[in-house]
This record gives structure tokens, sequence and C-alpha cells, in this order.
């Protein structure tokens, strides 16, 4: 089960001018408890619906422990409206009940590796909304070959659908999303540390990271000028079923939480709060970013 989403009622509460500071979040509260699949998820509610009014696609969720989830669940708490994606079938069983949570008027079927999907999902979110506020791209692989073995050894191959899935796929999404974004928007994709310093068993995949997080500056050179904004969050490790491709992972969420100075590992509903800020007009002026949100992590040696 999904624990509610806590925010510092003080933090946000002036931001849309709300009458009364303590009135502005009702939350931690549970807005609804769907019982689907024998389990119950959990919406936050905050009354100050920051985003309402927005629109975005969420793609990445594969269950309650993603990453896109903690963001899905913030964005809807803010009163964003939401189009969600599922990989396959397979995945449509875990993904359709939690799309049934966000309310989401669009769920639709999206590998990134079979031709025409992406498009498919971009002319729906075209006919339905007409535009597209933000878009979150939570969406990494590797084959087991290429990403547990050294980056010196990797094939063509490996190299390739590692680089095609986890960096191409987002600058596609850009490309699709910009003629949607006539008044500006955010886009969003998920990195890691491990693309800036060499993390024991990251290997290819830090390569690839490397290359989405320039893949941010450059869009977000290029889009600017049209008011849309792109960031990559760099969560610290969390456990989830893509960080279980990743040997030995406990011991590198023993040393996150030992090492960052806040002492904690995050949440995929930290990352999501954040992620949600940075969609908010109040951040029109912050583009290009890498936003750490690891505890601190990344500043220690
Ligand atoms: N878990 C961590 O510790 C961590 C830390 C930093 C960054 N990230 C990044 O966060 C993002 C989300 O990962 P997560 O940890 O939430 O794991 P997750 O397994 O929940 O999410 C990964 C998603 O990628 C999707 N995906 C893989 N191949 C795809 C394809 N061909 N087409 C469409 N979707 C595809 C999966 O369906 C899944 O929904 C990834 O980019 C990951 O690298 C994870």
């Amino acid at each position: 089960m999904s624990l509610p989403l806590k925010i510092d009622i003080g933090k946000f509460a002036h931001v849309n001018g709300a009458e009364r500071r303590r009135q502005c979040f009702r939350g931690p509260h549970v807005e609804a408890q769907a019982r689907t699949s024998q389990r119950i998820f959990m919406i936050p509610v905050a009354k100050a619906k920051l985003l309402e009014g927005k629109r975005g696609l969420i793609g990445g969720i594969a269950n309650e422990q993603s990453i896109a989830w903690g963001c899905a669940k913030a964005f809807r708490a803010f009163g964003a409206e939401l189009a969600v994606t599922y990989l396959n079938d397979k995945a449509k069983k875990y993904v359709e009940p939690l799309a049934h949570e966000l309310q989401a008027p669009i769920l639709m079927p999206l590998d990134v590796r079979t031709p025409g999907q992406m498009e498919a999902v971009f002319e729906r979110i075209a006919k339905d909304w007409g535009k597209l506020d933000f878009v979150v791209h939570s969406i990494a692989f590797s084959p087991k070959d290429a990403l547990q073995g050294r980056v010196v050894d990797v094939s063509r191959e490996g190299f390739l659908t590692t680089m095609e899935v986890s960096c191409w796929t987002f600058i596609r999404m850009a490309h699709l999303a910009e003629p949607l974004m006539r008044k500006g928007g955010t886009l969003f994709t998920m990195t890691y540390y491990g693309s800036q310093m060499v993390v024991k068993n990251y290997n290819i995949m830090g390569v690839a990271k490397a290359a989405l997080e320039s893949a941010v500056h450059y869009i977000a050179a290029e889009l600017g000028p049209k008011g849309i904004r792109v960031h990559a969050i760099s969560p610290g490790p969390l456990a989830t079923r893509a960080a279980s491709g990743i040997p030995e992972f406990d011991a590198l969420l023993d040393k996150a939480k030992a090492k960052a100075p806040a002492r904690s590992l995050v949440s995929i509903e930290d990352v999501g709060v954040a992620t949600a800020f940075l969609a908010h007009d109040a951040a029109r002026l912050i583009t290009g970013e890498t936003l750490y949100i690891d505890g601190g992590y990344h500043i220690m040696d």
C-alpha cells in the first residue's frame, strides 16, 4: 500500500495567495480509497490546486513503486489532469487501477520500441486536449548483458538498445510535445548520479544518463524561447523494478543513507512533489536543471 504524500503546509500555502495558510492544504488526507485488485491506492489531497488546468503525460508507471507513480500522485494532488501509459498487456493489469485512481481520462499502451505507439499517444492528446503542459518521461531499459557487464565490453546491440530506450525516447517525446506546448510547458526525464561519477554496477546506464542530461541542456536551449522548460530529475536510489536489475542494490541504498547529509533515503513521494513544483508557473525561469533529490548525497566526496 502506498503511503499518503506528506506536504509541508507552510511551504506551499502562500504560493497562490490562499486566504488562510492553514486552509491551503488538508493533507495528508485520503481523497479516495479505491479497492482495486484487493489493494488500496491513495492519492493525497492538496487543497491548493497549484496545477489546476494543466494537463500532462506520465510515461513509465509499472507499479506502485514506480517513480512515475510518485510523480503522478503529486501532479494529480495539485489538480493536474493526466494521461498515463503502460508498457504492454502484461503491465496493463498493474497500471490500469492506478490510472483509475488518478482519474486519468487517457490510458494507452506505449512500448517506445514499437513503431507508431508514441505518435498514437500524442495524436490522442492532440485530439482530446489540443494542448499539453508537461511530460514526465520515467523510462529506462538496458539488456541484462549490457547493464551487468563492463562498459568497455558492451555490444553494439546492447549499447544501442540502452541508448534508444533510455535517451532517444526522451528526445522524441520532446519533439512530439513541442507543437502541443504552444503556451509553454515543462518536460521532465529521470536521471541518476551514475551519469557524473562512476557508481559500481551502474555501468552502461551511466553512459546513457550522461547523454540524457546533455540532451536536456540542448533541448532546454532550443525550446526555451517558446517557454518550454526542460529538466532532468536525479533521485537517490529507490527500490523499484528497474533498480532490481542492478546487482548489490541494497549496498547502494545503505551507502546512500549513511553518506547523504539528510541521513535518509528518498521516497517516490519526495520525487513527485519536487517535480510537480518545477511544473508550476512559479518555476517559469528555471530550466535545463538536473535537480538532485537525494538528501544531498551528490555534494559529498
Ligand atoms: N530506482 C532508482 O533508484 C532510480 C534512481 C534514479 C533514476 N531512476 C530512473 O527513474 C526512471 C524510472 O525507473 P523506476 O526506478 O521508477 O523503475 P520502474 O521499473 O518502475 O520504471 C521503469 C519504467 O520504464 C518502462 N520501460 C522500460 N522499457 C520500456 C519501453 N520499451 N517502452 C516503454 N516503457 C518502457 C517500464 O515499463 C517502467 O514503467 C528510470 O529512468 C530510471 O533510470 C531510477
